[in-house]
């Protein structure tokens, strides 16, 4: 019988809904899949067919300001501008705070800002979400392990489970049908030289959500099939890569793995392409660029941006290629987040 979210909503809070303070608010940086998690063995949890693994975008990601609204219906606003009920972004927030009220007539307020583009590929729904399990601990005070968030997040939107932390990210696809073993965790690893570049090629919100592709892709791709070996191996190879600090490697596998996962969305009925004209110019400059022996390599997810990775000594040679670009460095420590309320 499918388990249900608020059931495992329940197994971890218990009836613990009464708000200790009169807001709270965290921020959760966005995380980049290197070995993408692409299709649902469970809809309704959020429980992928396969493990993944990311890294965290340190200041770029959303913050999250809960509290309690004297309104008959949840107040949201996203970078200060009220959203309509009629919103995606809306209906899929409610529907998380459902399974969080204190009685059904409570009303929350939230207050989202975030400074990356929202519903473009570049996980600002993982960030959005994270920042707002993050706030609802603090809001009630829950007092969550790291994983627990970690739970809970994946119910809000899968790849959020990830952005609970920093760094290099291992999501365990776990085999447990209530989901309680499928959570993300920290690995134990720095990279300080690392870079990742985020190419721009269309902020306006994506045609069809990360959650309908890959489910159209599961049921339709007839190469899906070979998804979860591709995966694993990427997986294996990205660990080794970050173990001995081999960037080709780490970079080859990251951008074969997403070409693969976008192979997939090629060959689904009806065919999901994201990639656009000018996605593809980036993609032959990247490759342009590491023919004449410049360590770089992009990656690409659920929308047409891509994200480039390389190391800081090839700083000023990648600029030189790719000139409007925004540059993560993502073990550095934060000292500045613009646009967020970074707490
Ligand atoms: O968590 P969702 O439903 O936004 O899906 C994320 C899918 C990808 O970004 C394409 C891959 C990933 O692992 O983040």
């Amino acid at each position: 019988m499918q388990i249900t979210r608020r059931q495992v909503v329940r197994e971890l809070i218990g009836n613990n809904i009464v708000p200790q303070q009169d807001s709270a608010t965290a921020f959760a940086s966005s995380n980049i899949a290197l070995c993408k998690y692409w299709g649902k063995r469970d809809v309704e949890l959020n429980l992928p067919v396969t493990s993944s693994l990311s890294i965290s975008m340190s200041h770029l990601g959303a913050s999250s300001k809960i509290s309690i609204a004297e309104d008959k219906q949840d107040q949201i606003f996203l970078n200060t501008q009220y959203m309509s009920p009629n919103t995606i972004f809306y209906r899929r927030l409610v529907a998380f705070l459902d399974l969080f009220r204190p009685t059904q007539d409570t009303v929350f307020k939230i207050d989202t800002k975030t400074n990356i583009p929202v519903g473009a590929g570049l996980a600002s729904s993982a960030c959005g979400f994270a920042a707002t399990v993050k706030a609802l601990d603090k809001l009630f005070d829950w007092n969550l392990s790291p994983q627990q968030q970690s739970v809970l997040a994946r119910i809000g939107s899968g790849s959020a489970c990830r952005s609970i932390y920093d760094g290099f990210v291992l999501w365990q696809a776990g085999y447990k049908e209530n989901g309680m073993d499928s959570y993300a965790q920290r690995l134990d690893y720095t990279w300080d030289e690392l870079r990742v570049g985020v190419l721009l090629v269309d902020e306006r919100q994506k045609s069809i959500t990360s959650s309908d592709a890959m489910q159209a892709t599961v049921e339709t791709c007839p190469f899906y099939k070979t998804w979860p070996e591709i995966v694993e191996h990427a997986i294996n190879n990205t660990q080794h890569a970050i173990d001995t600090k081999d960037f080709w490697l780490l970079g080859a596998t990251a951008e074969a793995n997403a070409l693969a996962m976008h192979a997939l969305m090629l060959s689904t009925t009806p065919s999901i392409i994201y990639t656009q004209a000018a996605t593809l110019d980036y993609m032959h400059l990247v490759w342009r660029a590491r023919a004449e022996g410049l360590g770089v390599f992009f990656t690409q997810d659920a929308g047409p941006n891509l994200k480039i990775l390389f190391l800081s000594k090839d700083e000023p040679r990648v600029r030189a290629f790719f000139m409007d670009m925004e540059i993560v460095a993502p073990f550095s420590m934060v000292t500045e987040v613009i646009g967020c309320d970074y707490v």
